[in-house]
């Protein structure tokens, strides 16, 4: 049994091996001032403790590991995988990656493996073996940290190696070299293959590449890295099978399939960095969902600056109160643990301007120390959290694959997923819409409503279960250049959208996208709105239409429709609409469904204030978030407690910037 998580976990990355004794003593001072109780350590340590090929000395994280105990903080143990020490690769440079012009690359930053090295492979084994034999049975280690964000910095190699192994990965994945033409439509340009050795990696070529050779390279490099964590994770099972795995993620990173990934892992947690000049930076929210949506269980942020980064173009301070919003904001939708990058602010080094909990001047005067300490101290007081579920109202699919398939080149116009996702997830949160993601595989008969944003590419089967799903009563929403190709990138034929055409009761003649610079107008509800970056030439079969495009040529011809299919209603929307606009017309599809939210059992959710719900054994938490800049007043349909002070309450201000988190017991039957 794996153990379980009983705290709000609270702390940070800390690279101690940058500092002196003395300074690690007053670390522990100060962890204590602020409210810490987990670190992640050992993440760069590999050539601390392997300081050459045959010495393993482990006297420092001996002493630190009890040192930490000591004082009752607990510990995630990095293996320590992430930068391969200057001895390794200078013996094997063969083991760095490759670029696409051919470059090696070489030591002196972090993340230099080539994802098919056996080499690395090898040596991250004998590490985590090492570090899993001595640590094990440590009392204060509570997570297994593997490696550090896979594909951050490498998410492509073109060497031999990766070369043949792509090859060998083919021949497993289509087993005959005609399935793989058939799969990757060869017959186009004269690409078709008559052996598996005469395929290359998408590399430099005169001009557009096969977009399903693309596709499968995508799939190969986060397959590949996904088999470098099994290997480390199980050179640490043959010691360890009871303290959790994991390894950080990074939300909405494209290059690691994160619902492949998660199976794979006991927790998932991300490391989540909104720009500070944002006041809503809906992907990084956007992003706490769908990372708590791999598994359907709490996450950890396993990162967060506590104010500036130092790898923007402008690296922009967290305002007062910012930090301690955005990380409510992940508590609200599912984290458990809030992590900082990084502890204290490193002297030397790329990231020396990147902050830290403990600044390079003195804490007692820093801001973000002090906003550091309160955030802890509150956190302590707030248990209850622990371990409960996100309620969610409707499921939103999302998938990796379509992101990669969607943004490969020579399409109609430039679509980015992330953008298209954002301004849909900002309209849902303007009509409090607790939402799950969901893979295409997944089971989604429990959601009243189920929207497929820009799904360009996906397989024959949801389509199949798309249809079932409506036919037995279930809302679906999907919008332009969905449903357009299978999972090779072959277009479904008999008229577009043709996965859905038949449960949308429409086709879709030809695509009109817009320039950056053209706008164009629709009708809906007889309002007007303007369309962003594409219209479409629409064709009713049995749908009916919600609103119609004003343009010249498509002038009266329908923009938004609906139909019903069985016991449900699939509507489709052919353009891009602003958020604000995009809330209209879901609040529409809303009201005419008569779909609930989970927070209307508690408040009037039409309001300007977050609302989430967490449910626990007994009770639900409830959420509430004053992203804006004026106070609101919110009354509660059932009586409540503050989960801070335990007062009882009907009624309660949440003041802007600020939140309020209330507990309201499930049996209110003698109250
Ligand atoms: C990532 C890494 C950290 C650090 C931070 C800086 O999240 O995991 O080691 O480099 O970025 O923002
Ligand atoms: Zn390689």
């Amino acid at each position: 049994m794996v153990k379980k998580q009983t705290q709000m976990y609270y702390g940070a990355d800390y690279n101690p091996e940058q500092w002196s004794k003395e300074i690690i003593l007053e670390d522990m001072a100060l962890m204590k001032e602020v409210g810490v109780n987990y670190v992640s350590i050992n993440i760069f340590g590999w050539v601390s403790i392997q300081p050459n090929e045959t010495t393993f000395d482990f006297t420092f994280l001996d002493w630190l590991i009890d040192l930490l105990h000591e004082n009752n903080i607990m510990i995630d143990l990095a293996n320590g995988t992430a930068s391969p020490p200057a001895w390794l690769v200078n013996k094997y440079p063969d083991m760095m990656p490759m670029t696409v012009h051919g470059n090696r690359l070489v030591h002196g930053s972090r993340q230099h493996y080539c994802p098919t090295s056996e080499i690395y492979r090898r040596y991250a084994a004998t590490l985590s073996t090492a570090v899993a034999k001595r640590y094990h049975q440590h009392p204060a280690i509570v997570m297994w940290h593997i490696n550090n964000e896979y594909t951050c910095h490498i998410h492509e190699c073109y060497c031999d190696r990766c070369r043949s192994r792509f090859q060998q990965w083919l021949q497993d994945k289509y087993q005959t070299i005609d399935e793989l033409n058939r799969a990757w439509s060869t017959t186009f340009w004269s690409q078709s293959y008559g052996d598996w050795h005469e395929i290359y990696l998408p590399e430099q070529m005169p001009t557009f590449k096969n977009p399903a050779q693309q596709l499968d390279y995508r799939r190969f490099i986060s397959a590949m890295n996904l088999e470098i964590y099994q290997i480390e994770k199980e050179a640490i099972a043959a010691y360890s099978r009871d303290i959790p795995f994991m390894t950080n993620l990074m939300g909405l990173h494209k290059y690691v399939n994160g619902f492949q990934w998660a199976p794979e892992m006991d927790v998932v947690s991300w490391n989540s960095y909104p720009n500070p000049f944002s006041d809503m930076p809906y992907p990084q929210f956007l992003a706490n969902d769908l990372t708590r949506s791999l598994k359907k269980k709490p996450f950890l942020i396993m990162e967060q600056a506590p104010s500036a980064v130092n790898w923007r173009a402008v690296n922009g301070a967290k305002k007062a109160g910012q930090m301690r919003l955005w990380s409510y904001e992940a508590i609200a939708h599912g984290a458990d643990g809030i992590m900082f990058f990084q502890w204290r602010q490193s002297r030397g080094g790329a990231e020396k301007f990147h902050s830290a909990v403990v600044p390079h001047g003195q804490p007692s005067e820093s801001r973000v120390f002090k906003e550091s300490c309160q955030l802890g101290n509150e956190l302590k007081e707030l248990q209850a959290i622990v371990g409960t579920s996100f309620i969610a109202d409707i499921a939103v699919v999302f998938d990796w694959e379509n992101w990669w398939a969607l943004e490969l080149d020579a399409k109609p116009r430039t679509l980015k997923y992330i953008h298209q996702l954002s301004r849909l997830y900002e309209a849902l949160r303007g009509l409090n819409l607790a939402v799950d993601f969901v893979h295409p595989d997944e089971d989604i008969s429990a959601y009243p409503f189920v929207i497929a944003p820009n799904l360009y590419s996906t397989h024959a089967s949801f389509g199949d279960k798309i249809k079932d799903y409506v036919a037995g009563g279930g809302i679906f929403l999907t919008n332009f250049f969905s449903g357009i190709v299978n999972e090779n990138d072959q277009v479904y034929l008999g008229g577009y959208p043709g996965l859905f055409k038949d449960i949308l009761g429409i086709t879709v003649e030809e695509f009109y996208p817009l320039k950056d610079t053209m706008h164009g107008q629709m009708t809906f509800d007889q309002q007007t709105f303007t369309t962003h970056l594409w219209e479409e030439v629409i064709h009713l079969k049995q749908a009916k239409v919600l609103a119609q495009f004003n343009n010249d040529d498509l002038s009266n011809t329908p923009a938004i429709t609906c139909n019903q299919y069985g016991e449900g209603f699939a509507y489709y929307i052919g353009t891009e609409l602003a958020p604000a606009d995009l809330t209209v017309v879901l609040s529409k599809i809303i009201q005419d469904n008569h779909l609930e939210k989970a927070a209307q059992q508690f408040i009037e959710a039409e309001t300007p204030v977050s609302v989430s719900c967490r449910q626990g054994t007994g009770y639900t938490l409830l959420f509430l978030i004053n992203h804006t800049d004026i106070d609101e007043h919110i009354v509660l349909k059932k009586k409540g407690y503050s989960l801070l002070d335990e007062k009882p309450l009907s009624e309660i201000d949440v003041l802007a910037k600020d939140l309020q988190i209330i507990k309201i017991l499930d049996d209110q039957s003698d109250s």
